[in-house]
């Protein structure tokens, strides 16, 4: 445990009106809405329209928020260009901060830093961003890029243009409530990352790049690959146990496990759990979610902590036929939208993040002679 305060443990650092968790009994609001009802009964697109707009679409503006969010999926000629000379050398997550970066020569922001300026900008991340994860993982297998379907919701134009074949309706669904359930998360590292960015008044293309690297670190969205190297090293069922205490006797972390603000289970990860655990039977692959279900209970036993998002969605995206390396940047995919409506909250009611640190450095000292 560190210092009271030390990395900003149960510091309030702004206000925002975008989500809210409770960590002592589980639950997370976007919006007031408790991501439960959302992910049962919204999709990806009505909630960033809640996230962005304050209040779940009428229909018509829900059909025009995904009208246009498919015109806006297409990418521009160059960003194809920065990401087929990236292709076998890059990370997908490397590929994908470097592309949302080559975006802002492609397609300048706008001059203001205002919130409606930039509202038709966070669309167009929140659209970009699939398909820039597509096209990059078809490039680096030798594919060419798949363009955007008219007529289909983004979770299924995403899976389309990554596999070239129209999505089954259970895989379209489980890739939806992914997307909403990992929408927005209060003041997390790689949302406080774009909001201290976009305080400076710096555009959106700033904002979300530096947000993207903040998420790559496994104690955040990075995780999910991670937990799923270690459902790798395991060998079965029976092999948990030793496994986890092996890793907690070396003072090692598991990954999918803890939280700074959850003191109980993360309540995205339990309907994570549910999904993961139905479409693994869909798919007849439950071997992932078993090993899975068993280190929750030993990880517990030995060690009192909790599974968080990234934990359940590594047997969910394994199953759904994700690659390791895709998993954090489908986060990414969803998380465009709140780290875009924080953006927007943050230009709408600006002050510059600046706090101070405690100095523990020498004090004051002369400078020495030093030989010519
Ligand atoms: C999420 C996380 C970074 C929160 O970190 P934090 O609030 O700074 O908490 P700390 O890392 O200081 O952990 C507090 C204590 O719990 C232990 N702990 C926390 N998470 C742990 C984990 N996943 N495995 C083993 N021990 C863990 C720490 O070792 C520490 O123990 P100590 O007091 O004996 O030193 C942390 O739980 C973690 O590293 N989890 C694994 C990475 C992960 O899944 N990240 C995704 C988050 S959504």
């Amino acid at each position: 445990m560190g210092k009271a305060g030390e990395g900003l443990e149960d510091i309030v650092a702004g206000e925002s009106a975008i989500s809210s968790v409770d960590g002592q009994v589980g639950k997370l609001l976007y919006r007031g809405y408790d991501i439960r009802d959302l992910a049962e009964h919204s999709g990806f697109e009505e909630v960033c329209h809640l996230l962005w707009r304050g209040e779940l679409p009428a229909r018509k503006e829900l059909d025009e928020l995904r009208l246009h969010l498919r015109q806006e999926m297409a990418l521009p000629p160059g960003v194809l260009d920065v990401l087929a000379r990236m292709a076998r050398r890059a990370e997908p997550m490397d590929a994908l901060r470097t592309s949302v970066s080559a975006l802002s020569t492609f397609d300048p922001p706008p001059t203001q830093t205002t919130r409606d300026a930039n509202y038709p900008l966070a669309l167009r991340l929140v659209a970009r961003t699939p398909s820039i994860v597509a096209a990059y993982h078809r490039l680096r297998n030798g594919l060419e890029p798949v363009s955007p379907t008219p007529g289909l919701s983004l979770a299924e134009n995403f899976l389309r243009m990554l596999n070239d074949k129209p999505p089954g309706p259970r895989t379209s669904r489980a890739m939806d409530v992914a997307l909403v359930l990992h929408a927005d998360h209060e003041f997390n590292a790689s949302t406080f990352t774009a909001r201290v960015i976009a305080s400076t008044l710096a555009d959106m293309y700033s904002a979300t790049t530096g947000a993207l690297g903040a998420l790559k670190g496994p104690l955040h969205g990075g995780a999910n690959t991670a937990v799923m190297q270690s459902l790798k090293e395991i060998h079965g069922v029976s092999d948990v146990e030793p496994w986890v205490k092996g890793q907690l006797g070396q003072k090692k972390k598991i990954f999918g496990f803890g939280h700074r603000v959850y003191k109980t289970m993360d309540p995205r990860a339990v309907v994570l759990k549910k999904l993961s655990q139905e479409v693994a039977r869909e798919v007849g692959d439950t071997r992932w979610f078993d090993v899975s279900a068993k280190m929750e209970q030993v990880v517990l036993k030995e060690k009192q902590l909790n599974p968080n998002v990234d934990f359940y969605s590594a047997s969910l995206y394994h199953v759904m036929g994700f690659p390791d390396d895709l998993f954090t940047p489908i986060f990414a995919v969803s998380r465009m939208s709140g780290w875009t409506a924080h953006i927007l909250e943050q230009y709408g009611d600006n002050r510059l993040i600046r706090p101070r640190a405690e100095y523990t450095g020498p004090a004051e000292r002369k400078y020495p002679a030093r030989p010519a």
